[in-house]
């Protein structure tokens, strides 16, 4: 589809779209601001489905199986997360994350089941996989976030053990950065960094986790969307789901997941919803040029979607026995 008859139809929708739509399309007659936008590829619906932020095949693997073993997809999600949150050479989320500009690795994450629950823990340190916690504090606490220290206190609680999570080489890549100590994240590379996972199961039941070591050379204490529901994570499960990567405030401003979910309430297709919540950062934020954010998708009958700002942000669905990995579609070529 077009992009004028995607802004026609989204122009049909409730006056909250057309608003959105209209403004875009304003925006989007400037020279400089209508460039390459893509085709929306065609729906793919068929359950079960994974679907994950970036390119990370090991870990739709993993859910995919575990699904097939016959557990529920929120424990999908966790084994699923749980494979990159274990890869020290992956540089954004759990051991192996970059640090703080202090030196310290700090892990957010969150879950979302089917009936609404939810689980986070922020600015965790020294704990491989806070997925797995966020998923306990969920389940086993009366609370819904724990935060620092106590999440750390309450993940050894409950048998998880502490271990040093800053490797030799993102040590050596902090040691690199300090000499200019610029704050300045780089596309797709420091402004990448989070795992977002999506399963539903054969029955149509849904789940979600995101999880991520955060912006790297943050300030200390700083907590992005990721583990934030609503901004990094929203799941209903009469409707679909969706997560967010990149740049955590730009996502937190918009509540984009939750966004993202309204949007297929209101009969968006998981693709429009998409494109909808980046088109709102687009508009409200002038320089959107520099950071990227990307969103992924799924609705009950597995229908998947993904759109980032810029080019570059990849996606890996697995479905109809297939692990692909696929380049999202953008609004921006930089
Ligand atoms: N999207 C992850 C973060 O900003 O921390």
């Amino acid at each position: 589809m077009k992009r004028r008859n995607f802004l026609q139809k989204a122009a049909l929708g409730s006056v909250g779209i057309t608003a959105l739509g209209s403004s875009i399309a304003a925006k989007a007659s400037t020279p400089n601001q209508t460039k390459d936008r893509q085709e929306i590829p065609p729906l793919n619906s068929s359950l079960p489905v994974v679907i994950a932020t970036w390119s990370v095949e090991d870990a739709t693997q993993k859910a995919w199986q575990s699904l097939q073993d016959g557990t529920t997809a929120l424990e999908a999600v966790i084994a699923g997360c749980g494979v990159e949150e274990a890869n020290a050479k992956g540089q954004s989320v759990g051991i192996g994350g970059l640090p703080d500009r202090d030196g310290r690795v700090t892990l957010d994450a969150c879950v979302m089941n089917e009936k609404g629950d939810y689980g986070a823990v922020l600015c965790m340190q020294n704990i491989m996989h806070p997925i797995a916690v966020a998923k306990m504090v969920m389940e086993d606490t009366p609370h819904v976030i724990m935060a620092g220290v106590g999440a750390e206190e309450f993940a050894v609680s409950q048998g998880f053990k502490r271990e040093n999570l800053l490797t030799e080489q993102s040590k050596k890549d902090w040691e690199i950065w300090k000499k200019t100590s610029r704050y300045k994240p780089i596309i797709n590379i420091e402004n990448h960094d989070t795992i977002g996972m999506l399963a539903v199961d054969k029955n149509g039941t849904i789940s979600g986790g995101c999880t991520t070591s955060g912006l790297a050379y943050k300030m200390a204490g700083r907590v992005g969307d990721s583990a934030i529901i609503g901004s990094g994570l929203f799941v209903d499960n009469d409707i679909g789901a969706a997560t967010a990567t990149g740049l955590g405030e730009e996502v937190l401003k918009t509540v984009g997941s939750y966004l993202v979910v309204e949007l297929m309430r209101q009969g968006k297709s998981p693709q429009e919803a998409c494109e909808l919540a980046i088109e709102r950062i687009i508009e409200k934020t002038p320089n959107f040029e520099d950071f990227q954010v990307g969103y992924i998708a799924v609705n009950k009958k597995g229908e998947t979607g993904a759109y980032s700002i810029h080019e570059g942000f990849t996606i890996t669905t697995y479905q109809n026995q297939k692990n692909t990995i696929s380049n999202s579609s953008f609004y921006n070529k930089k």
